[in-house]
């Protein structure tokens, strides 16, 4: 199985989390990781799964993630597993009661990358995922990289 895993990350959370999955789906797949701004859409072809993930900013994911999945032909992923993740605040944590309000309902960088990958043809296997961070700059939360190697296991076991 050939396997490949794009991210993007300013503070380096959402890049330890791709790193995480990277290495536990190399337990059974050929895996490449890369950059989201180190790819070309041509190196989406010929991949049995890919795993995409951001953080959130903004509701939604960094401009690399967003144009790289703009740039993805129609049908190019038909037949391709696919799976998004992003790293977010734990809404419930925010001390201000509008921010809460904000970051629940304005929602997530993963669902929105995952229906990308479906317009493109992705066959989603698992539902989108966060990873939560203590703070805008991290670190991540204590146990998520763990849980990010452990969803990465479940990709695999998926049908
Ligand atoms: C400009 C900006 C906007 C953000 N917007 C959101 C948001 O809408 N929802 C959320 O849960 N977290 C938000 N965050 C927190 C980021 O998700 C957090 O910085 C990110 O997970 C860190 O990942 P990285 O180290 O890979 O950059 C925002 C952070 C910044 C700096």
């Amino acid at each position: 199985m050939k396997a490949l895993v794009i991210y993007d990350s300013v503070f380096g959370n959402t890049e330890k989390i791709a790193r995480a999955i990277a290495e536990s789906l190399g337990s059974l797949a050929h895996v490449e990781i890369l950059r989201a701004d180190q790819v070309v859409p041509e190196q989406l072809t010929g991949i049995d799964l890919l795993v995409v993930g951001s953080p959130t900013r903004g509701f939604r994911p960094t401009e690399a993630v967003t144009g790289l999945l703009k740039r993805i032909q129609p049908k190019t992923l038909k037949g391709v597993k696919v799976a998004a993740f992003d790293t977010r605040f734990n809404a419930d944590e925010l001390d201000s009661a509008g921010l809460r309000f904000l970051v629940k309902t304005g929602g997530y960088a993963a669902k929105r990358i995952a229906d990308q990958l479906k317009k493109v043809g992705g066959n989603l296997i698992l539902p989108p995922e966060g990873f939560y961070v203590e703070d805008t700059e991290g670190p991540l939360k204590a146990g998520e990289i763990e849980r990010a190697s452990r969803w990465a296991v479940s990709i695999l076991d998926a049908p």
